[in-house]
């Protein structure tokens, strides 16, 4: 008891995986949050048949409040079971970002915290991002680590090295009349719109499992940036992932989802290939196909797919949070022994994800764990 109140009081920062006991999280805000103009990264990312397509600027004020009631109800959800929940400090996205080397009309935003603080143990890591719009998204969480720095002696604020985002950062042309099925094959061939120009990387591209970094190599990481963290984290092991089943691969976490220690649930859209299973099976971990998402499609002006079904925010080994509506992956988490929390989610999707989307670790108990003895030769990069 004592311990939970020191932990109220003052910041201890440390998280090696998703699914340990949440003691303390950031959630996203809604607040000012912008459909950025037409960019290489974001043109890839945005499905042909979007709604979203040749529309910019600021989100309709009701959609924004509608997002902030629900990330209101998750907070509240939150500190209801004893979690501390911080909120970072939302700037005006709709400003042009300009640097010596690129011009866009706005920003984005920073209901998604995930995308860009990697947490590793006791260091949090603003991303690389390879979104011109994204370029100064860190900001809204300056105050926050700012506050930790001060409250925790031992943890490390950090920051990867600013990307340039020239053009040399990105394929010239890569989303020219580009198919779905051309889409498939440029990801199985790990063929994206970013170049290996620079280190680009979103955190929400990396999967923590204790000692084994699993980055997902796509449109928004490339291999520099996986090499970097590399070099970066020297006691990890960090291993390349894709998911050829992807025609838009960004963040990992409506595709491979860790629920427990030795159980993950992938997207079966989104196989992993049998070559990366190897290290999964060696260790005797099993890996489950994620139940059907409820609904059929997003909803409006989203960037995600139906698959927001399996971005669950995973509380401790007994407990999840599932959007309400997802009846199915609910039943499934239900019959896998969880207590399931279900917290009505959709109108902060298109903000930018889900409930592991609109978090980001900032204390989960437990210590950086070997999951992964029996390394298979070849998956480490
Ligand atoms: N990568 C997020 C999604 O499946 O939409």
């Amino acid at each position: 008891m004592n311990e939970t109140k020191d932990l109220m009081s003052k910041t201890v920062v440390n998280s090696w995986n998703d699914f340990d006991s949440l003691r303390h999280v950031i959630v996203g805000r809604a607040d000012f949050t912008c459909i950025p103009p037409t960019e290489p990264a974001t043109e890839a990312k945005i499905p042909e048949d979007s709604d979203m397509r040749g529309l910019w600027g600021p989100r309709p004020l009701h959609t924004v409040e509608a997002a902030n009631r629900q990330l209101d109800t998750l907070t509240q959800a939150l500190e209801a079971k004893g979690i501390r929940v911080d909120r970072p400090t939302p700037i005006q996205w709709n400003q042009a970002v300009t640097t010596p080397d690129f011009m866009t009309g706005t920003m984005f935003g920073c209901m998604p915290p995930r995308d860009v603080l990697l947490t590793v143990g006791k260091e949090i890591l603003s991303a690389p991002m390879s979104f011109r719009c994204r370029y100064w998204e860190y900001l809204a969480y300056h105050d926050l680590m700012q506050r930790y720095f001060d409250e925790d002696p031992e943890f490390r604020w950090e920051q990867a090295p600013r990307p340039r985002l020239t053009p040399d950062a990105y394929q010239v042309g890569y989303f020219d009349e580009i198919t779905l099925e051309e889409r498939l094959r440029r990801t199985a061939a790990l063929d994206f719109v970013t170049t290996e120009h620079e280190p680009l990387f979103d955190a929400a591209d990396v999967l923590r499992i204790g000692k084994d970094l699993f980055c997902q190599h796509g449109l928004t990481t490339n291999r520099r940036g996986m090499e970097w963290l590399k070099r970066h984290y020297p006691d990890h092991r960090v291993h390349a992932v894709n998911f050829p089943g992807d025609p838009y691969p960004i963040h990992i976490d409506a595709t491979f989802v860790p629920l427990r220690p030795g159980l993950v649930m992938n997207n079966p859209k989104r196989p992993l290939p049998a070559e990366q299973r190897k290290i999964f099976e060696a260790n005797d971990w099993e890996i489950i196909d994620a139940a059907q998402p409820a609904n059929d499609k997003p909803p409006p002006l989203c960037y995600s797919s139906v698959w927001l079904s399996m971005n669950v925010l995973v509380v401790n080994h007994q407990t999840v949070i599932v959007e309400a509506s997802e009846v199915h992956q609910m039943d499934q988490l239900d019959k896998l022994q969880f207590e399931v929390i279900p917290m009505p989610f959709r109108d902060a999707y298109p903000f930018g994800g889900g409930l592991h989307c609109a978090t980001a670790d900032v204390f989960r108990e437990g210590k950086c764990e070997d999951y992964f003895p029996k390394q298979v030769p070849g998956t480490q990069i």
